[in-house]
């Protein structure tokens, strides 16, 4: 073919039709390609006991006083389960049967369980399976997460990450915890057990086709070099391995087999949560500011952009420093730790549900979720309502 024919079929035969076929493919492609999923809380539930337990009633356990207690944590009250007839896992069903509702679904509608608690019914197996039962689902997947102030955090973005792979499309999230049943009641545990309460949060999470709603970002963090400072060492298996020698539990003429829970243990009160409160407070107040701006930060938002953070209800001082430092107004900061005490990770979706129930949150609220606690684990959650 002659050149010049060559140069008129080139230019304006091909040229013509691959601008028709770009903007046709690229029509296709806008048909074919995914859409952006998100994941939304389709619905929210919360259970905490009846039984109301003021600071005075504590009084008849240990030498503290209502005085110290409101000055140092903000806590008034708190709820504990009965002691037999309420389990982790039955205040979990509670508040998953009500977030179940509201998202319009059945419990046979659930194809993955996620169950966050420090206070598990069992040792083994975990609280999701108990759940499971309790709720006669299907024989669905049930995962247990273990971390601690944190769990609810990083369970939502665990269940975040199989609803946008599309592996799941009704997840349900609950976080539960009895700390009533495990504290040390006498005046040698009155600095830890003051402080925690019982109850449950629940969410069902589904996919959402929308780029600016849902769950837009998490952000998960730890440092295990400070795991002693806020934890309960027994029963485990650390054979007093981590400490350099120091004891974490007496069981020196324990056999083989016995080592895991000793008689010496328990006479020594080696059986409950330990913590260095001041040391948690320093660093607890350097690391929730960070998560939370590294949320707002990553998404392109400022603090003001912010409806409401719930942070998680470690101690009301905390809270207070975190809103300082941010600058926002109380307006922007939901805390319930007055009523509920620190109910580690059930205390964000019960504060969560309680924002929402009194009518704090709309659709298309900026929502910030912010963590910190034992491991050291810390974290947080932006999502648009
Ligand atoms: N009632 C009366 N006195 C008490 C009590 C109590 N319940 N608990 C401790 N005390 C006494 C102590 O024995 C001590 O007395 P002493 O000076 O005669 O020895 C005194 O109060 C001060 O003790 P500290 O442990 O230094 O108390 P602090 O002022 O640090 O307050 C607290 C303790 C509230 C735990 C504080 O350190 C704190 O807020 N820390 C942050 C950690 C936190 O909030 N943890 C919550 C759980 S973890 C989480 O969710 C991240």
């Amino acid at each position: 073919m002659p050149t010049f024919v060559k140069f008129i079929f080139k230019k304006y035969v091909v040229g013509y039709y691959s601008t028709k076929i770009d903007f046709l493919y690229i029509i296709y492609l806008s048909y074919k390609l995914p859409v952006m999923i998100r994941t939304k809380i389709a619905g929210i539930g919360m259970y905490v006991p009846e039984n109301v337990v003021t600071n005075n009633d504590l009084l008849k356990y240990m030498d503290t006083s209502d005085e110290w207690i409101q000055e140092r944590t903000g806590i008034k009250e708190r709820r504990y389960a009965d002691r037999t007839g309420e389990t982790t896992t039955t205040m979990g069903v509670e508040a998953a049967k009500i977030a179940i509702e509201r998202a319009g679904l059945t419990n046979s509608d659930i194809d993955f369980i996620v169950f966050a608690t420090i206070c598990p019914d069992y040792y083994f197996p975990g609280c999701g399976v108990l759940l499971q039962r309790a709720m006669q689902m299907k024989d669905i997947g049930a995962l247990d997460v273990r971390n601690q102030c944190s769990g609810f955090i990083y369970a939502l973005s665990v269940a975040d990450q199989f609803i946008k792979t599309g592996m799941y499309k009704n997840i349900l999230l609950v976080a539960s915890e009895k700390h009533s049943f495990g504290l040390d009641f006498s005046t040698r545990g009155r600095n830890i057990s003051v402080i925690f309460g019982d109850g449950a949060g629940a969410v069902v999470l589904q996919p959402i086709e929308d780029t600016d709603n849902g769950i837009l970002s998490t952000h998960l963090h730890s440092d295990g070099n400070n795991a002693e400072i806020l934890a309960m060492y027994n029963p485990g298996t650390h054979a007093n391995h981590w400490m350099n020698g120091q004891k974490l539990a007496d069981f020196d003429d324990a056999g083989v087999g016995e080592m895991f829970m000793s008689h010496a243990m328990i006479d020594n009160a080696q059986n409950f949560p330990n913590m260095d409160g001041p040391a948690v407070f320093k660093v607890a107040v350097e690391k929730f500011p960070e998560v939370i701006l590294e949320a707002l930060n990553t998404n392109g938002y400022k603090t003001s952009d912010l409806r409401l953070l719930i942070p998680h209800q470690a101690n009301l001082r905390i809270s207070q420093f975190i809103q300082k430092k941010l600058r926002l107004s109380d307006e922007q900061v939901y805390n319930n730790i007055q009523q509920y005490g620190n109910t580690t990770a059930a205390s964000i979706p019960i504060a969560l549900c309680e924002a929402w129930e009194k009518g704090m949150i709309k659709d298309g609220d900026l929502v910030c979720l912010a963590a910190f606690g034992s491991g050291f684990t810390w974290a947080s959650a932006l999502l648009r309502w």
